[in-house]
């Protein structure tokens, strides 16, 4: 079976083509970071127009560079929530048109499902069940994934998530948007020790995160010296040790008391080099196994909407032709494909 797939839930437009046997052909992406940038932030308006744009270029680049015609399809995938709703209804519409014009099945994918396929596209993938750490601009869980579409949330943050603390950190230190990338590069250049910021929650039991605090400290750690090139790469290392040692606590706790033996970590923050590091040792060291997708893979983009929609289309879903979706859609709603 061979599907194409559209993402468009945020800021990027994207499009690939996965084949179950030869695996991915092809993935197209167009960043409209640039578009937004002088704004601070994504403008949803904007998103959706640039999406409209671009959309249907990236099909015809994707099935080119796949050497795939329609006729090879056996499926069309895309991002129907969470997102921005009029973001996600440009790529809703082009694939729903697609998929009526060319005759193939039409399915709406879960992002947050995209996200946590992800590492599926390496090799070696995870087996399931196993536990996934998810931590992207709007989401941080811990979850135990058991089968597709089968996610048990252990814990997830009770405020910001860790993108949006990288990316209002970021902000504070006067970096351009995104942050969160930026953020790191500084960080390397920071010394250790010299900015200690709170790690909130990480004395409590349990599986949950809060991130909200970090901000009025980086805003204070910012004010209170002259804030000079080797300060801000203080503070930014800093920040970025704050984070990642939350998420690695929070996750080896929950990996200890679990058993999974298997670690995913899906969306943005995992393309985090030090993040990276620090998992990838300390599940060695308990003779256990961590995924990450390639950095590409772990911000948004088509491939993961493709594998999701590959694995659900392959076990007979098929979703009515509805044009519905959903700005707000939690991950426990979702349900294995019908046997
Ligand atoms: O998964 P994603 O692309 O979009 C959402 O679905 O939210 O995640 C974007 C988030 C942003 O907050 C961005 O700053 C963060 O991931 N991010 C990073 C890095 N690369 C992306 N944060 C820390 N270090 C990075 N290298
Ligand atoms: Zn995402």
């Amino acid at each position: 079976m061979r599907v194409l797939a559209i993402e468009s839930s945020c800021d990027e437009s994207a499009v690939a083509v996965l084949d179950g046997q030869r695996g991915l052909l092809a993935h197209e992406l167009w960043s409209q970071v640039e578009l937004h940038r002088i704004y601070g932030g994504v403008v949803p308006e904007l998103a959706s127009r640039d999406h409209v744009q671009r959309l249907l270029p990236l099909v015809h680049a994707a099935l080119a560079a796949a050497d795939t015609s329609p006729a090879d399809l056996q499926g069309i995938a895309y991002t129907a929530g969470p997102g921005l709703v009029g973001a996600l209804l440009c790529g809703a519409a082009l694939a729903r048109s697609l998929a009526y014009g060319w005759r193939l099945p039409a399915i709406g994918i879960h992002h947050l499902e995209g996200h946590l396929l992800a590492p599926l596209l390496e090799s070696p993938a995870p087996d399931l069940p196993h536990l996934a750490l998810l931590v992207s601009g709007g989401h941080t869980m811990l979850i135990e994934a058991m089968g597709l579409g089968d996610y048990r949330l252990l814990g997830e943050t009770r405020d910001d998530a860790a993108g949006e603390a990288f990316d209002k950190s970021a902000k504070l230190l006067g970096l351009p948007y995104p942050g969160g990338p930026q953020l790191a590069a500084l960080a390397a250049e920071g010394r250790p020790g010299r900015c200690e910021l709170p790690r909130p929650m990480l004395d409590r039991p349990g599986y949950e995160f809060s991130f909200s605090g970090l901000k009025t400290a980086v805003a204070l750690a910012a004010r209170s010296q002259p804030l000079d090139a080797q300060r801000r790469a203080d503070i930014a290392r800093g920040v970025q040790e704050a984070i990642v040692d939350t998420l690695c606590v929070k996750a080896l706790r929950a990996i200890d008391d679990t058993g999974h033996r298997q670690l995913v970590v899906a969306g943005g923050v995992g393309a985090n080099r030090e993040l990276r590091v620090r998992l990838t040792a300390a599940l060695a060291a308990r003779g256990g196994q961590v995924f990450f997708p390639r950095p590409e893979f772990c911000t948004d983009n088509a491939a993961m909407i493709a594998v999701a929609g590959l694995l659900r289309l392959q076990a007979g879903e098929r979703n009515a032709a509805g044009l519905g979706v959903r700005a707000r859609w939690p991950l426990a709603e979702l349900r294995p494909p019908p046997q």
